[in-house]
């Protein structure tokens, strides 16, 4: 019976969903009907160890039962309301998110998710600059919507170029430096030196934002160099540019802390989330708008809104996201987990598996970068990594990849045991695998 509801799911996706960035034909996806903290299971009761955090956003683990009440509490309450209405779950969720943010930010502008969080933030700079052109890392992924891909740097902005004035540049990234740099402040001074040449190249007097992931994410979870995010700041400062760090996939706990951004000596302009805000129980995404930025729109209309901006659902697990993750100390257990268990952990898996080029990361926010061969570097074919996922899946593990990497992003709620037992499996799969 059971069984009959996987093949039923199985059967309705294929034949009548249309899903993201794959083609269409042929798909075989897992059928998730359950899940509790880090692990999720099909109808036949089948359990993987979700070390994907499905899109690198269930950081609360799934079903957490005080967001789940929440949602439930307040769709009983008041299922959904317009955004220019006063609601107090909306302004409790805005307060929980502004204890989080340094000094100086007063206000969040909720949207649906990350993509939208860009968009709305690049149109805030823009209108706050009088300027128009946005500066963003190659290596990088902001969202799939007519800004936010394309100041996407990776692939996925090419099939979707319908925006203006993006222009791209390269991020530190030690490991296949573009800069010939030997030492991670080698990587940040010429990083610096390189985003200042671009600055001056285009015209500061034309550039509205620089937009960076704080840690850039999918790219490869590249931890930015010995003041590499401060120098950005003060270039931003140096020629009046709005800095938007992208929090959407690094923040609220990922790495250990409540932003990323909190362990780089770096204050931004404009923060954008979604993800872990609320562990993705609800969409939403937002941005938290410096006092200056803000001061710009007390008389001028704002010319963007969403009919979901501030949804109550989405109020509401956020509230019971932040309150859950602060009473039970997930962001702190994330850091511990890191430093203890992963960055060893994953060292030794490196130490032992010679296709593991180099292991990065901090918290609950790891990458593998694989190679075919660790003197030249070159990234393994996506082959091995398909056969890795297949080793992966089979042992019991849900995992992550982009590109040539797997990414260890388990929920900031991961056990120790769990994470002991995903270490035996990464080396059992890594064995298995040949280059
Ligand atoms: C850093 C970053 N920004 C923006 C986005 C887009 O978020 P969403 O898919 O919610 O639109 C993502 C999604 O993965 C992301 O990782």
């Amino acid at each position: 019976m059971t069984e009959d509801l996987d093949a039923l799911a199985k059967k309705l996706d294929r034949e009548h969903v249309f899903h993201s960035w794959l083609a269409q034909g042929g798909l075989d996806l897992p059928v998730i009907a359950g899940g509790e903290g880090s692990v999720v299971w099909d109808h036949a009761g089948n359990r993987l160890l979700d070390f994907s955090s499905q899109l690198v956003n269930v950081n609360i683990g799934h079903q957490h039962p005080a967001v789940v009440k929440a949602i439930q509490d307040q769709a009983a309450q008041l299922a959904t309301i317009g955004p220019a209405t006063a609601n107090l779950v909306r302004g409790q969720a805005a307060q929980r998110i502004l204890s989080k943010a340094p000094d100086g930010f007063r206000k969040v502008f909720f949207t649906n998710g990350g993509a939208d969080a860009n968009e709305n933030a690049i149109r805030m700079a823009r209108l706050h600059t009088g300027r128009d052109t946005v500066l963003s890392t190659y290596r990088s992924y902001h969202g799939n919507t007519g800004a936010a891909i394309v100041a996407t740097g990776d692939w996925r902005r090419m099939p979707n170029q319908y925006a203006r004035g993006h222009v791209h540049f390269f991020g530190p990234y030690l490991y296949r430096s573009e800069f010939w740099a030997t030492t991670p402040e080698e990587e940040s001074a010429r990083a610096l030196h390189h985003l200042e040449r671009v600055i001056q190249s285009e015209g500061p007097a034309t550039i509205a934002a620089l937009l960076l992931e704080s840690i850039p994410g999918t790219a490869g979870i590249m931890i930015p160099p010995p003041g590499y995010l401060a120098g950005v700041r003060a270039l931003a400062d140096k020629y009046g540019i709005i800095l938007i760090l992208d929090e959407v996939m690094a923040g609220f706990g990922r790495t250990g802390r409540w932003f990323a951004f909190d362990g780089y000596d770096v204050v931004p302009d404009l923060i954008t989330f979604a993800k872990g805000v609320n562990s993705g129980y609800v969409p939403v995404g937002g941005v938290i708008i410096s006092d200056a930025v803000s001061a710009t729109f007390d008389e001028r209309v704002f010319p963007g809104g969403l009919t979901y901006s501030g949804h109550p659902l989405a109020a509401a697990s956020i509230v019971a996201s932040i309150d859950a993750m602060e009473d039970e100390g997930i962001v702190e257990h994330a850091r511990r987990i890191g430093e203890e268990l992963l960055a060893p952990g994953l060292a030794a898996l490196a130490e032992k598996h010679a296709m593991i080029g180099e292991v990065r990361g901090e918290g609950v926010f790891w990458a593998l970068e694989l190679v075919s061969d660790p003197a030249t570097r070159e990234p393994v074919a996506a082959a091995v990594i398909g056969q890795l996922k297949k080793e992966l899946t089979a042992r019991g593990l849900l995992p992550f990849s982009a590109d040539n990497r797997i990414h260890v992003v388990p929920p900031c709620v991961v056990t120790d045991d769990e994470v002991h037992q995903a270490l035996a499996i990464y080396d059992d799969a890594f064995a298995a695998v040949h280059v």
